[in-house]
């Protein structure tokens, strides 16, 4: 009995993406036999590499223990090498004689294939053309496309791309990897939200203050300025990993879980969200900070290579957006993201309005929180207030505290990838951009990237392990956010 054959192909598989992340998150897949059985791997790029090669290019990163050698060696002898230029048929011709002599050697089953652009967004359409013209099923299995980001620079640019793609594949043949959607809290916003009575009827702005959404690294671009710049951070996760989460936070309960239902939802909500304007936007640049005892420190974002000495690209950025419907009108979604700053962390914070009718001695009672730790450690938490313990009466702020480590000790968290690979396997597009919830989480950045741009807005300097610009933090609480500490 012959099991249905896949062919999950790499594209740019001598790239930095496929051998760090897809050839990795393939092998631990095929590890703990999640793929289906009669699986091959194509790694498809330009340069001349042997099998060898590219197995060296990726294997140290596969983390393989030594009881799973011999595993490995069979992931391996799964794994084929095509040389070909991008925008040639030649290699796709290739490759389709690679998947119809495989198709001979399963019975003469139709092989369902996985098309992955781990390349630079400058030959995505060249890629994508040949595909449909080479190696598109005949209709008997499916054929799949995943990209990663940039889906284009701004509206008009990603657009472009959006009508190329939809002109050769259907939408649900196209996978826009966001891999902020396959973490673990990312995914559990959902059920936290619609699987509990208790928060369900509390989501709303006659009880939710704000909604933060932060993404904190601290480390700076260390020598990917160059590429960095032409981005910034605005472009690399905020209109895209954040947004994503807001709609999530933000959305109606969907009819059902289908992706399509989901969907439809998330892009309601970015519908009602409007571009915002130079006064709802803090832009920051991190400087050296010499005073840290860490070499990356003592550079500058302006001394990274590669970048232009009067770039005005920022590396931080807080933006207040509204989302105007019934549920949240009047509610500030706070999203924040930054480089170089002095923790690596990504979370999301409801924090929740005073009660009303405070009969406690002013000042005690301090707003309620929840919090969505994403990364690292993740958790549920929630802020609380609660009598101090012991004979006293007074009040104090605690925590109900879900941490992962401590609650799943035994549970091993997949990484981003290996879920949302998985996800393509079994078709599913819940965690992925449709190209409308794209478009319209465009409209809403597009604007306010070109007048920053336009109008050379110059980033606020912050020290390389700081917190951010405090201007950051005055702006939010201009729009009541209170800091608890
Ligand atoms: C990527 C950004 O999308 O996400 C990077 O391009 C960023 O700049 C990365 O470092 C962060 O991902 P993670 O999973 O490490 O938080």
């Amino acid at each position: 009995k012959f099991e249905t054959p896949h062919v999950f192909v790499v594209f740019g598989a001598s790239g930095d993406l496929a051998k760090k992340k897809i050839f990795p998150t393939l092998w631990w897949l095929f590890r703990d036999h999640l793929l289906p059985n009669n699986t091959m791997f194509v790694g498809y790029a330009r340069s001349n590499m042997t099998i060898e090669q590219l197995r060296a290019s990726f294997e140290k990163n596969c983390k393989v223990r030594d009881e799973e050698k011999s595993l490995f060696e069979e992931f391996i002898k799964k794994c084929s090498y095509i040389q070909g230029q991008y925008d040639k048929a030649a290699g796709f011709v290739a490759l389709k004689t690679f998947i119809d002599e495989f198709q001979k050697v399963s019975n003469n089953q139709p092989v369902n294939r996985l098309y992955y652009l781990a390349v630079p967004p400058s030959v995505f359409e060249a890629i994508s053309t040949q595909l449909a013209a080479n190696n598109k099923d005949n209709g008997d299995s499916w054929t799949r496309l995943i990209i990663e980001k940039p889906f284009g620079y701004d509206l008009d640019s990603s657009t472009k791309l959006s009508k190329h793609l939809s002109s050769l594949f259907k939408e649900d043949q196209i996978y826009r990897i966001d891999h902020y959607l396959g973490k673990e809290m990312v995914q559990n916003l959902m059920v936290l939200r619609f699987g509990n009575r208790i928060l369900g009827p509390s989501w709303n702005r006659d009880n939710i203050a704000s909604v933060m959404i932060s993404f904190k690294e601290d480390f700076g671009t260390m020598g990917r300025g160059g590429y960095f710049d032409k981005s910034g951070i605005i472009r690399d996760v905020m209109q895209n990993h954040l947004m994503q989460i807001l709609t999530l936070v933000a959305m109606e309960k969907p009819a059902s879980l289908k992706a399509e239902d989901i969907r439809d939802e998330k892009v309601k909500v970015l519908k009602a969200i409007r571009p915002i304007e130079l006064k709802d936007i803090v832009v920051g640049q991190y400087v050296a900070n010499p005073e840290m005892n860490d070499t990356d420190a003592k550079l500058g974002y302006l001394d990274d290579e590669g970048v232009p000495k009067d770039s005005v690209t920022p590396t931080y950025a807080l933006g207040v957006f509204n989302v105007h419907n019934e549920r949240w009108e009047g509610v500030p979604f706070f999203l924040r993201c930054g480089k170089a700053l002095n923790e690596r962390k990504a979370e999301v914070r409801i924090q929740f309005k005073e009660v009303n009718g405070d009969i406690y001695p002013p000042g005690d009672l301090k707003r309620s929180e929840l919090v969505m730790r994403v990364q690292p450690n993740e958790a549920v938490y929630m802020k609380i207030m609660t009598k101090k313990p012991g004979m006293g009466f007074g009040v104090e702020e605690t925590e109900l505290d879900l941490t992962y480590n401590n609650r799943y000790k035994d549970v091993r968290l997949p990484d981003a990838y290996e879920r949302l690979l998985l996800e393509v396997f079994m078709g599913s597009q819940i965690n992925f951009v449709r190209t409308d919830e794209l478009e319209y989480a465009w409209k809403i950045i597009t604007p306010i990237l070109k007048e920053l741009e336009e109008k050379k807005v110059k980033p606020v300097q912050y020290k390389f392990g700081s917190r951010g610009p405090t201007e950051a933090d005055e702006l939010m609480k201009k729009h009541g956010f209170v800091f608890t500490g």
